[in-house]
């Protein structure tokens, strides 16, 4: 029997999804949705879930699994239990999937300054770093700080065969065979790769290096849930089994027919109407959270990767896709609203409302302050509520689209639950698109460039095309 099944909490800690500002009786005809274009889309819905159902049943889409694989979170816990206490500092290295999902978790669910904290405050808990780019005026300026001797790497990269990835394991491989000696490397890695990992899955197992595994059907941006963000998770003391009972969790919510009742498959049709029947072609995530920021990064990847695709499953040019951008309540207010008020009409944003904030903050009573006297005696996150309310009214008010996935409060019950949704919500869209929702075919030709001026073998004629390009391009520099 589910834990959650048996008590209150776990309704109490239901996320909900509020889409009133999406409808024509909140916003008007133009912008608006109406009940009957939802209803029209009822037959093509139960079409995409049933598809989506055979996928699943057949396992070609593994994340569905995920959430119900204890074998795979036993693993995850046995391993970073037994680096309890060893290393001062833990650093992925991994980029686009196998590094945006630990980052959502590490900021949602940590103290917002984990790693300025005193050790003895973090729990015995290691600093953490997520080294997702290349740039060596960052990535050298971290590893001239931390100690190599008192650090855990995590390679994380399914292909095994990232350019990026694979150059920062080289690096640190070398650095820490200069300073403590081959034998010892193996204590300072962790590779999570996928099962046909390429070379570095034999060069780990041949090394000793411990080994997790991506399963093969689980792509890149949708491995939150395997150990690609379990046992960074883990390393940094979140409970990943609660993480995978709220992904249950939404997965029971989502498994029903009933688009009206399926917060998933209802907020993919209304991006999709949204879309395409009003133009809205940018999906704006602005969470009201500090905390929630890198769950809009994490979404921006998944929902850009996942849909921006030129062909239908048939072969039919549609050059589908919203794009996705990122906005943080309540300082983007202070940046881009304007644009959102007044700007064109091409935009749906989706608020990331949490109820119940982990920490509160009185503002001072202002006696005969005459100017901040309506401020004092409130709370801050008062203040924070009332303006992520303000805002969503201003954008109806001007028939700005708008919706609000709503967090009871934040833990990893309610984080399963929404990274699970938004999930769901991407490949049911994928469907009504009438997409492949798994692959990223361009973003391969710029790799192929790039290991052709690496000087990959192989990639020759992408060398050629570059060279002959760089010998037009400067024609129009200034
Ligand atoms: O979603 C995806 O598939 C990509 O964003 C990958 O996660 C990214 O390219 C990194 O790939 P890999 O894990 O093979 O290094």
């Amino acid at each position: 029997m589910e834990r959650w099944r048996e008590t209150e909490w776990v309704s109490k800690m239901a996320i909900r999804l509020d889409y009133s500002n999406m409808m024509a009786d909140f916003i008007g005809e133009s912008g608006g949705i109406t009940r009957e274009e939802i209803d029209e889309l009822i037959p093509r819905a139960a079409a995409v879930a049933g598809g989506i159902k055979a996928r699943r049943e057949a396992g070609e889409w593994g994340f569905f699994q995920l959430p119900y694989d204890t074998e795979m979170a036993d693993e995850v816990l046995q391993l970073a239990g037994s680096f309890k206490g060893k290393y001062d500092d833990f650093i992925v290295l991994g980029i686009g999937g196998s590094a945006l999902g630990g980052i959502a978790l590490f900021r949602a669910l940590c103290h917002p300054l984990h790693n300025l904290l005193p050790a003895s405050d973090r729990g015995g808990l290691p600093r953490i770093f997520f080294m997702d780019n290349i740039d060596p005026a960052t990535f050298g300026s971290v590893l001239d700080f931390i100690n190599p001797e008192r650090t855990l790497f995590n390679v994380i990269t399914k292909s095994g065969s990232t350019a990026e990835t694979i150059s920062q394991f080289l690096i640190v491989q070398k650095m820490l065979t200069d300073r403590i000696g081959r034998e010892s490397v193996k204590e300072h890695f962790v590779v999570t790769t996928g099962v046909k990992g390429g070379q570095l899955r034999g060069l780990a197992e041949k090394e000793g290096y411990p080994l997790l595994t991506v399963p093969e059907n689980v792509g890149g941006r949708f491995s939150v849930l395997s150990p690609v963000g379990l046992f960074p998770a883990a390393m940094f003391g979140v409970d990943i089994l609660e993480l995978l009972a709220g992904a249950r969790y939404m997965d029971k919510r989502c498994r029903t027919d009933e688009l009206w009742q399926n917060p998933a498959c209802l907020s993919g049709a209304l991006h999709y109407l949204a879309d395409v029947g009003k133009r809205l072609s940018i999906a704006v995530m602005m969470p009201y959270s500090g905390a929630l920021l890198q769950v809009a990064y994490w979404f921006r990847q998944l929902w850009a990767e996942s849909l921006g695709k030129a062909q239908t499953t048939a072969g039919e040019t549609v050059n589908a896709g919203q794009t996705p951008v990122v906005a943080l309540g309540a300082t983007d207010q202070h940046s881009q609203l304007q644009l959102y008020l007044e700007g064109p009409f091409n935009k749906l944003v989706t608020f990331l409302l949490v109820e119940n904030t982990s920490k509160t903050m009185a503002i001072p009573p202002q006696p005969g302050q005459r100017d901040f006297s309506y401020l004092g005696g409130h709370g801050l996150e008062e203040l924070f509520n009332v303006e992520a309310q303000a805002t969503q009214l201003a954008l109806a008010k001007a028939g700005r689209s708008n919706m609000s996935l709503i967090l009871p409060e934040i833990n990893p019950f309610t984080l399963g639950q929404l990274l699970f949704l938004l999930e769901v919500q991407t490949v049911f869209t994928g469907g009504l698109y009438d997409i492949n929702p798994m692959d990223q075919p361009a973003v391969e030709s710029g790799k192929h460039y790039a290991y052709g001026m690496m000087g990959r073998s192989g990639f020759e004629d992408k060398a050629g095309e570059v060279k002959e390009w760089q010998s037009r391009k400067g024609r129009y520099t200034v």
